[in-house]
């Protein structure tokens, strides 16, 4: 219990700043007079966020317009689009703990994983809501697990719109090129036909989602060991495949280290970022209907655990794991589509 409460502490969002890099953050953080603990809403409506190819030509423009304003907001206020790409990059081992300078907080690689992104975007969703007034406002998922989708988005593939990023592979524009979740997918000794990608990725998904996830410690990564000097290096299988994957597929190929989407710390400056973690997100709620034996994990390192965001109104609020776990709760599930990999055998 102890050891709990100790480790709490120290995975929360560092107060001491290190990096000169975000000033602007560090700056602000100082300033900060006071950290609300999170409050469920009362209403007990459930939005459903829809899969990225059935939404509406007139919920794209919305999402497009809450965008173009996150952009326009000042560049120091944390609802910034600017800024919820740093705040991601804060919790990517820019930034340690104030009590431990030597090591850098990394939300990647381990359980902290999916619980730190829904999250993460409950906040973001909610902000782009606030922003347009409109409270049914939604950010679908990239259903990539489905040929529908297995490609780079349109909506997020026109240069004049806020959607839009210069820095991504440019193989995908056009939106004809296909995902394809191989390690090396440009290997030319293996090349596939489409429909063998398409095959090969159903596989990849059933691989991930069933057979590398019969345990919650498989599904989840490993423990995040707060007192080890070395970064987490324990993803769970769907944080492995597809989404790794697709940060790799969708980064520039002529960046230095695949920015936007390739590299961590970068890769929230894309807003297909968001999307890309709804269908994870999804995947955790699917993974949990798949058989009465996914559990979330019930440690109490795990559920304790806290991390800070900005609402809406600019309020610093801290929010623990344990009332992550039920999107029900927190107003939101995802449409049903059909699950194609669900049926593939390996
Ligand atoms: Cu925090 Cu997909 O990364």
């Amino acid at each position: 219990q102890n050891g709990g409460l100790k480790n709490m502490k120290k995975v929360s969002f560092p107060l001491n700043l290190k990096s000169t890099e975000n000033i602007e953050i560090n700056r602000r953080i100082k300033n900060v007079s006071k950290i609300v603990d999170f409050v469920f809403e009362t209403s007990s409506r459930i939005r459903v966020r829809p899969a990225i190819q059935n939404i509406t030509t007139q919920h794209i423009e919305k999402y497009k317009e809450a965008i173009r304003r996150m952009k326009a907001l000042d560049s120091n206020d944390p609802r910034s689009f600017a800024q919820q790409a740093l705040i991601h990059g804060a919790y990517c081992d820019k930034y340690s703990p104030a009590d431990l300078p030597s090591m850098p907080l990394e939300i990647h690689n381990s359980w902290l994983f999916l619980p730190f992104h829904r999250w993460f975007l409950y906040f973001h969703e909610k902000i782009l809501r606030s922003l347009i007034e409109d409270d049914d406002f939604v950010i679908p998922f990239w259903n990539y697990d489905d040929p529908a989708s297995m490609t780079l988005p349109s909506m997020f593939d026109e240069p004049t719109s806020p959607l839009y990023d210069p820095l991504r592979n440019e193989e995908l524009r056009g939106s004809t090129k296909l995902l394809d979740f191989r390690q090396n997918p440009n290997d030319p000794e293996h090349r596939l036909t489409d429909v063998e990608t398409i095959q090969n990725n159903l596989q990849v998904m059933k691989l991930q989602m069933v057979t590398h996830s019969k345990t919650s410690r498989m599904f989840f990564g490993g423990k995040y060991n707060p007192d080890s000097l070395l970064k987490p290096d324990t993803p769970g299988s769907c944080e492995r495949a597809p989404h790794n994957f697709i940060h790799n597929l969708v980064g520039s190929k002529l960046t230095p280290k695949g920015q936007d989407m390739g590299l961590l710390y970068t890769a929230a400056r894309d807003p297909i970022f968001y999307t890309h973690h709804m269908n994870v997100d999804r995947l955790w709620t699917l993974w949990k209907d798949l058989s009465s034996e996914n559990k979330d994990p019930h440690d109490s390192d795990f559920l304790e655990t806290s991390f800070l965001f900005y609402d809406e109104k600019a309020q610093l609020t801290r929010v623990k794991i344990k009332d992550c776990l039920n999107p029900s709760a927190l107003g939101y599930r995802y449409d049903n589509v059909p699950i194609l990999w669900l049926n593939k055998t390996r």
